[in-house]
């Protein structure tokens, strides 16, 4: 059978990116034998300039059809005037919402070809490998009433709502669970039960839910003391998990524990293993256009897309393993080059990663995405 996957390029760096990605899918295609057909469709800025809004119909339809959404990125300075509704982040909340991608996992794993590039000591990021699973489609993102009024006295009041229901709590609670028996058996839950109702709510549901999971060892934390956490010992954590905002926020702060936001790939998951795949970087509109993107984010979500929604575990660990072999030969985007190693560019980049897929056998590496 074979597995439709909709690519959409979106805005800035996303086309680079996403064209490096794609070469791999081609080759995964043309010579291992992998069955897919590629579709492409607009979302964010290219398809507001296109047809007036961020998620068309069209890339709407196509994406519930697809197996797999493979994603680049959205948003730029030239749409940020926009209204709301225009604006080429509602692409990307519109497809979360639409197809019930609760479930973000977020790995946050440092090749150790990079412990140089990370802004932390060495010694402190050294082996990092830790996963943080955001729910995607609830909470402050979601939740209403939410706008901007005016009041009495004329001054303009801005309000959104924090909510969650324990059947959203739950259901990103097992998917936390699940993904920590996979890995090492730690699950920390990252809430601010100390002040929001709703926190302690996701607390209580957490707590309950461990009972049923023994064999994973639960713990809890308040966001901002998680948050330092995760720059003083970022390798006390095996699996987060989180809500929406806060796994926003987190995210971006684990990501630069690898040295760049450049190298994080994620999977948004819905009930039935469908996926949406992206990097976890935005469209970089400052670099947009020069051929210098790392594409290596957007390669490594095609391995989480193999793993987690065609189910082949086995060309996934060779992408990664082709990711590792390209950085163990000292290529480098910008974003990741250190002293003594070649600096290429992202087409260069992606040649070289394909390259690497030929001198593999396809094994499961137990890959940790
Ligand atoms: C992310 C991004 C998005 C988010 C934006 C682009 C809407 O920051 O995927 O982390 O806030 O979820
Ligand atoms: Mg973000």
């Amino acid at each position: 059978m074979s597995h439709k996957i909709l690519i959409l390029p979106g805005d800035g760096i996303g086309p680079e990116i996403v064209a490096e990605a794609v070469k791999v899918l081609e080759h995964l295609r043309d010579r291992r034998g992998l069955q897919v057909e590629l579709e492409h469709a607009l979302v964010g800025g290219a398809a507001v300039d296109a047809t007036g809004t961020p998620l068309p119909e069209e890339t709407l339809a196509l994406a519930r059809a697809a197996d797999a959404v493979l994603l680049g990125a959205v948003g730029g300075p030239r749409w940020e005037g926009l209204e709301r509704e225009r604006r080429p982040e509602r692409g990307l909340l519109g497809l979360r919402s639409a197809l019930g991608l609760f479930a973000n996992l977020r790995p946050a794993l440092l090749y150790p070809q990079l412990a140089q590039a990370s802004t932390l000591k060495a010694e402190v990021v050294a082996g990092l490998d830790l996963m943080i699973v955001r729910e995607l489609t609830g909470g402050i993102y979601f939740g209403r009433p939410r706008g901007i009024r005016t009041l009495e006295n004329g001054e303009r009041e801005g309000f959104n709502t924090l909510v969650y229901r324990e059947s959203e709590i739950e259901r990103i609670g097992r998917v936390a669970f699940e993904t920590a028996r996979r890995r090492h058996h730690r699950l920390c839950s990252v809430d601010k039960a100390n002040v929001l109702e709703c926190s302690e709510l996701w607390r209580e549901v957490m707590t309950r839910l461990g009972e049923a999971y023994p064999d994973v060892e639960l713990s809890h934390m308040y966001v901002d003391n998680a948050t330092m956490q995760l720059v003083r010992a970022p390798k006390q954590f095996d699996v987060m998990v989180t809500t929406n905002m806060f796994g926003d926020i987190l995210s971006d702060c684990a990501a630069m524990l690898t040295g760049s936001i450049g190298m994080l790939p994620s999977a948004s998951l819905n009930a039935e293993g469908r996926g949406m795949y992206e990097p976890i970087h935005g469209s970089a509109p400052d670099i947009a256009g020069r051929g210098i993107a790392n594409p290596l984010a957007t390669i490594l979500s095609v391995a989480m897309l193999l793993r987690h929604s065609l189910g082949r575990p086995d060309l996934a660990g060779a992408v990664e393993q082709a990711v590792a072999r390209v950085l163990d030969r000292g290529l480098r985007t910008p974003d990741i080059a250190t002293a003594g190693t070649r600096q290429v560019g992202t087409a260069e980049m992606g040649d070289a990663v394909v390259a690497a897929l030929d001198e593999f056998e396809h094994t499961d590496t137990g890959g940790r995405t």
